[in-house]
């Protein structure tokens, strides 16, 4: 059995979806690796082995980017960029400019490759950071995106700190985690437990979260249920995941659709703006 991650940054080193793992899938397809576009990296036509590692895929990109109102001229931070699939999408259907972080120097070259093999006309660029400190000055971007990623930051009042930072006047949070369900009754607590340990996650209940953006100085402009997304991609991971030797991957995929059908956890959109005029900058307690 393979030995628990020590840290983040190792759970992706050794993740089990990897850059080599899509372009091998793509050429099984009989692609050109030579003349990929991002079409042939975010969709799997037998099922998940794509660049896009959230729940969701490529339409769930799409959807977030039609409520967030991005357009071509939008710049957008995606925190958590991983593989860079999201980055690539976005910018590949909308024209905007995407600057895709992460704390993973593994997950952060293969996007800068990924990107490189399709032609993004520099749309897409990839830098190393860390959500806690981002690597950017005050008031330069439109739209900040997560999706997937946020759940792993323990800090997130320090996150949303440098989100309302960055982002412009006006400008816009568009991101969708995993949050701790409203359910009724202690029980599945231990599962929950381990669900977290294995998905390294810090999750805390979706009416915290949006009483902390509130409070942050962002308004909550809308919220969305898409926990049977997350069960849908339970299916689909524990098949990709079949034949591989990856038990605690499947795990906690078996683990995540139990709560999620029980109401203990949750898949959630939230969209909020940054307050202008009257708003505040986020509260220091
Ligand atoms: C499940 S992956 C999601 C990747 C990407 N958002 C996507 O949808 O394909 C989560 C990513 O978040 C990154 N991450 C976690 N905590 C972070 C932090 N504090 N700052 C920057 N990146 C972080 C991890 O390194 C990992 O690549």
């Amino acid at each position: 059995m393979k030995p628990e991650p020590a840290s983040l940054r190792e759970l992706y080193d050794n993740h089990p979806l990897t850059e080599a793992s899509i372009l091998e899938r793509v050429r099984k397809e009989g692609k050109d690796l030579n003349a990929l576009t991002e079409e042939d990296l975010c969709r799997d036509p037998q099922g998940g082995i794509t660049d896009q590692n959230h729940i969701g895929g490529a339409d769930a990109v799409r959807r977030l980017a039609a409520e967030a109102e991005v357009t071509g001229s939008s710049v957008v931070l995606d925190i958590g960029c991983g593989l860079g699939g999201p980055a690539r999408v976005l910018a590949d259907k909308s024209g905007c400019h995407v600057v895709g972080i992460d704390l993973t120097l593994s997950r952060l070259a293969a996007a800068i490759r990924l990107t490189r093999k399709i032609s993004m006309k520099g749309r897409a660029s990839f830098a190393a950071g860390d959500a806690r400190h981002l690597p950017l000055l005050e008031g330069r971007i439109d739209v900040i995106w997560g999706q997937s990623a946020w759940l792993h930051i323990p800090e997130k009042k320090r996150l949303l700190e440098e989100c309302w930072r960055v982002l412009c006047p006006g400008g816009m949070i568009a991101m969708e985690d995993t949050f701790l369900g409203d359910a009724p009754g202690g029980g599945a607590a231990d599962q929950v437990d381990r669900l977290s340990r294995i998905w390294m996650a810090h999750l805390i209940s979706l009416r915290g979260w949006t009483d902390l953006i509130s409070r942050s100085g962002f308004e909550v402009t809308s919220t969305a249920d898409l926990t049977p997304l997350l069960s849908r991609s339970a299916t689909r991971m524990l098949r990709v995941l079949g034949g591989t030797d990856w038990p605690d991957e499947k795990e906690a995929w078996v683990i995540a659709d139990r709560l999620a059908a029980n109401g203990r956890i949750v898949y959630s959109r939230v969209l909020a703006r940054k307050r202008e005029k009257g708003g505040q900058a986020p509260l220091s307690s």
